[in-house]
């Protein structure tokens, strides 16, 4: 028995803005940007549009590639830290509505940017221990809605967008997921956290609750590049396997200097790990989907690769793992 990734999905927003359109917003530029990340462009969620119709599209596609009616799925799993809605109902249940998938369990995990490898480990195992066929996982996110525009710090690094995969058990052992390492620190939790959440829970309800980034970056730029050398390390020991067995690395894109470091760390060639942050900036637990689905459509996934996948982000979370494609 195996669980695998039979298709994806992605659902880029079409208006594009690059580093030099925000510099004319903020004090930054083209330069800085692009020294410290490696990012060039994002694309924001057209007025009007939420994480769930983002989700919705990259979902649609995967199914189709997969040739797997809505009807058919089993479970809906939603990661996101940017939900159509505060608390309930979940950007899964609306997903379903939209795409149809009537019957199927629906529920969302929030894991910050480690969120899809934490519903990729859910979906997988609720399949095994359900006997059940087919699960949808999206990363969906509008995080356009919660940066703070007026700081520099934080507005260059973000990007909306929602990468979906469709996972199928089946008879096929050695296939699929074949290896799964998640953890958290949470006493990092205020490294990175919406400011919202604090002001709701110190009552301050009269204020208009504008929901905002804060971060402290010097810290979760160590924690990633600890995170990701162990994981990977974790990951090779749990597996049995040598970094050289490995076809590609799929990390979260949220910076080319944290996978570059880490990557020096490893003793690993950077061109193992695969990065597109240049173009659509960090998109938290819609970057690992959007990164396979933009591999798979280029022809670099083949059946037999083994693939790992490598996230990081607020909580803070991590969490890796090995797919034989
Ligand atoms: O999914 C996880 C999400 N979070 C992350 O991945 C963030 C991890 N952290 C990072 O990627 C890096 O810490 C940043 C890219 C956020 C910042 O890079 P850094 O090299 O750590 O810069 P810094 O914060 O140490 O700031 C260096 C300087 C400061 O100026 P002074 O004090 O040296 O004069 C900042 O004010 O760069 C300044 N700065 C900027 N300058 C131009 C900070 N942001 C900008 C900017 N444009 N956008």
């Amino acid at each position: 028995m195996a669980v695998i990734i039979r298709s994806t999905g992605v659902h880029i927003p079409e208006r594009r803005l690059r580093n030099e359109e925000l510099a004319a917003l903020v004090d930054t530029t083209d330069e800085w940007i692009v020294s410290h990340t490696g990012i060039k462009a994002r694309h924001l969620a057209a007025d009007g549009s939420q994480t769930s119709d983002l989700a919705a599209e990259a979902a649609r596609q995967a199914l189709e590639r997969a040739g797997i009616g809505a009807k058919e799925l089993d479970l809906l799993v939603v990661a996101t830290a940017t939900p159509d809605y505060f608390g309930f109902p979940s950007t899964a249940c609306i997903v379903q509505d939209k795409i149809g998938a009537y019957g199927s369990a629906a529920f969302d995990v929030v894991a910050g940017c480690t969120g899809f490898i934490y519903a990729l480990d859910a979906a997988s195992a609720m399949l095994e221990a359900r006997k059940a066929r087919h699960a949808l996982v999206i990363g969906a996110e509008t995080l356009s809605r919660i940066v703070d525009w007026q700081d520099r710090a934080t507005c260059v690094l973000f990007g909306d967008g929602a990468g979906a995969a469709v996972l199928s058990r089946i008879e096929e052992p050695g296939r699929g997921i074949i290896a799964s390492v998640l953890g958290a620190e949470g006493s990092g939790h205020k490294d990175l956290y919406l400011i919202q959440e604090e002001r709701i829970a110190s009552m301050e309800r009269a204020a208009p609750l504008v929901p905002k980034i804060a971060m402290n970056g010097q810290n979760v730029y160590n924690f990633a590049v600890k995170t990701i050398t162990v994981l990977v390390q974790r990951l090779l020991h749990s597996a049995a396997y040598r970094l050289e067995d490995f076809r590609w690395i799929v990390p979260h894109q949220a910076n080319k200097r944290i996978v570059q470091a880490a990557a020096k760390r490893l003793g690993a060639p950077e061109d193992k790990f695969y990065l597109n942050m240049e173009e659509y900036a960090n998109t938290s637990a819609a970057s690992i989907p959007i990164a396979l689905d933009e591999m798979d459509r280029k022809g670099l996934l083949k059946k037999g690769d083994l693939v790992m996948v490598v996230g990081f982000g607020a909580g803070l979370t991590y969490g890796a793992q090995a797919i034989r494609w």
